[in-house]
C-alpha cells in the first residue's frame, strides 16, 4: 500500500500500524486493508471520470465499512447478487448509486434489485429481459442497460476473458443479439432502456483495448439511434483495469485512462453526430489490490532436494486462490526482523492438503527463515478475502482496517463455531 514504510528494525509499518503489532493482536493470517490507500484511489478514479460515474464493483471486496468508504467518496456500486445488494443496504448505500450486474442473475436477485430501488439493471439474456418485463411493477420501469459483448480482446488471463464471443457474458455484437436484446427491450412497454455497457474483462493493461471497445459502442449507440430514432444516454465501459501485483509491474494511470477514454468517446461521438452520453467505468481491484496486505507466520520450513527453501505458512489457497486459478505471482518478504546474511530462492506454500497450494513460487527469502517469522504478501485486497474458502475446514482470516496508526477489524476471524453453525445435520 502506498503508506507502507519500512523501518529500521525490519518491521513494516501501513497505515502507520506495525505489521507484528497487528498479527500479534489479531493472529495470523490476517488481511490488512489501508483505508486511506482506498480512499487516495477512489479520488485518483473520481478525478480521472470528472463528468462520468465511478461505480465500484463490489465482487473484489466488501462489507458494510468498504461500502460507506466508497459511498463516503462520491463512487456508485455494482453489485452482482442479491447478498452484496444486502450488505450494500446495510450500509445505506443508497440505491440510486446502485447497479446491478450478472449473465445468471436469479429471480431473487431481481426481485432484490427491484424492491430496493437499485438504479440499474445490467442485462445479459434474453431470458431477462422477459423476465423483468413480467416482475415489473406498474408504478416504475426498471432502467436496462444491454450488456454488449464487443469483440474486443483485452489480452489478459482466459478465464477473465469477457470482451470477445464465445464466452459466457453478454450479447454479440457481430451476431446481432445485442441489436435484438435492444429491440426488444424498446418494444417493452414496461421497460426503459437507459444505455449499453460492455467489459472487456479484468487485469488488462493495454488502454487501446479499451479505445477500441468504446469506439465500437459508440458507434453501436449511433446505429440506435438510426434504426429506432432514440439515444440511450448511458455508455458504461466495465472496469478491468490492471494492476501491477509486483515490483515493478506497470499498472494502469487512471488520469491516463481517463484522458484516453473520455478522448476516444468524444471523438466517437463527434464523428457519429451523437451527444456525449454520461460515461461509468467499474473499477474493483484497481481500487482496492493494493491497499491490502496479507500477515501470514511460518509454520514450517524444508530444504527441497534442489535447493529452495519450503516456506510453509498458515494459510493458503483458501484465502488466496488466485496462484491456482489464474497462475497469479506474488511477492513475499520478511517482516519483523531484519534479514541476517542472504536470501535463498524459496517457495512459500499454504497449509492446505494439495499440492498445488503454493502463494509465491518464486520468493527471495532470507537464508535463516525459521517458524515463527512473519511474511507479508502485497496486494492483496482485491478478489482474496471475496474468494476465500473454507476449504480443509480452516477458518477465515479477519479482515482489518489501518489508518492514522490505529486499527479496527472489519471483518473479524471465523471460529470453529462459525463453521460448524451451518453444519445442521
Ligand atoms: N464490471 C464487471 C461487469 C465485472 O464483471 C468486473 C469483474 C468488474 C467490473 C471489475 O473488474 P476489475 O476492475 O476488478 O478487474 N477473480 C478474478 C477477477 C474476476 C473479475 C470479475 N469481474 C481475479 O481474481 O483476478
Amino acid at each position: 500500500p502506498a503508506t507502507a514504510r519500512e523501518r529500521p528494525d525490519g518491521d513494516v509499518s501501513v497505515g502507520g500500524v506495525r505489521l507484528t503489532a497487528v498479527a500479534q493482536r489479531f493472529g495470523t493470517p490476517a488481511h490488512v486493508l489501508d483505508e486511506e490507500d482506498v480512499r487516495r484511489r477512489c479520488r485518483a478514479f473520481r478525478r480521472a471520470f470528472p463528468d462520468g460515474e465511478v461505480a465500484y464493483a463490489g465482487k473484489a471486496f466488501l462489507c458494510r465499512a468498504m461500502a460507506r468508504w466508497i459511498a463516503e467518496e462520491g463512487l456508485s456500486l455494482d453489485v452482482c447478487s442479491a447478498g452484496e445488494l444486502a450488505v450494500a443496504r446495510a450500509a445505506r448505500f443508497p440505491g440510486e448509486r446502485m447497479l446491478m450486474h450478472g449473465n445468471a442473475k436469479t429471480p431473487e436477485d431481481l426481485r432484490a434489485a427491484l424492491d430496493h430501488g437499485v438504479d440499474r439493471i445490467v442485462v445479459d439474456s434474453f431470458h431477462e429481459i422477459a423476465r423483468l418485463a413480467a416482475l415489473a411493477p406498474d408504478t416504475a420501469r426498471p432502467r436496462l442497460l444491454v450488456r454488449v459483448t464487443p469483440g474486443v480482446d483485452g489480452r489478459t488471463h482466459a478465464a477473465v476473458t469477457t470482451g470477445t464471443d464465445g464466452q459466457k457474458f453478454g450479447l454479440s455484437l457481430a451476431s446481432g443479439a445485442a441489436a435484438e436484446a435492444v429491440r426488444r427491450i424498446l418494444a417493452q412497454r414496461r421497460l426503459d432502456l437507459v444505455g449499453l455497457h460492455c467489459h472487456l474483462g479484468s487485469q488488462i493493461t493495454d488502454v487501446d483495448a479499451f479505445e477500441r471497445a468504446a469506439r465500437r459502442m459508440v458507434a453501436f449507440l449511433a446505429r440506435i439511434r438510426d434504426e429506432h430514432g432514440v439515444v440511450p444516454p448511458r455508455l458504461d465501459l466495465g472496469g478491468g483495469f490492471g494492476v501491477g501485483y509486483r515490483d515493478g509491474e506497470p499498472g494502469l494511470d487512471p488520469a491516463t485512462l481517463g484522458d484516453r477514454l473520455r478522448g476516444a468517446v468524444r471523438e466517437a461521438c463527434a464523428g457519429h453526430r451523437l451527444p456525449a452520453p454520461l460515461l461509468t467505468v467499474e473499477p474493483g481491484r484497481a481500487i482496492v489490490a493494493r491497499a491490502g496486505v496479507t500477515v501470514y507466520r511460518v509454520v514450517s520450513v524444508k530444504h527441497a532436494p534442489d535447493g529452495r527453501l519450503l516456506v510453509a505458512v498458515d494459510g493458503g489457497m483458501s484465502d488466496n486462490p488466485r496462484p491456482g486459478l489464474y497462475g497469479a505471482r506474488y511477492e513475499a518478504r520478511l517482516v519483523g526482523r531484519r534479514c541476517l546474511g542472504g536470501d535463498r530462492a524459496a517457495a512459500v506454500v499454504g497449509r492446505h492438503c494439495e499440492a498445488g497450494d503454493v502463494l509465491v513460487g518464486d520468493a527471495r527469502l532470507p537464508a535463516d527463515v525459521r517458524p515463527g517469522d512473519l511474511l507479508a504478501v502485497p496486494c492483496t485486497g482485491a478478489y482474496h478475502h471475496s474468494m476465500a474458502s473454507n476449504y480443509n475446514l480452516v477458518p477465515r482470516p479477519p479482515v482489518l482496517a489501518v489508518r492514522d496508526g490505529g486499527v479496527r477489524p472489519l471483518v473479524r476471524r471465523e471460529t470453529f463455531d462459525d463453521l460448524l453453525t451451518r453444519d445442521v445435520g
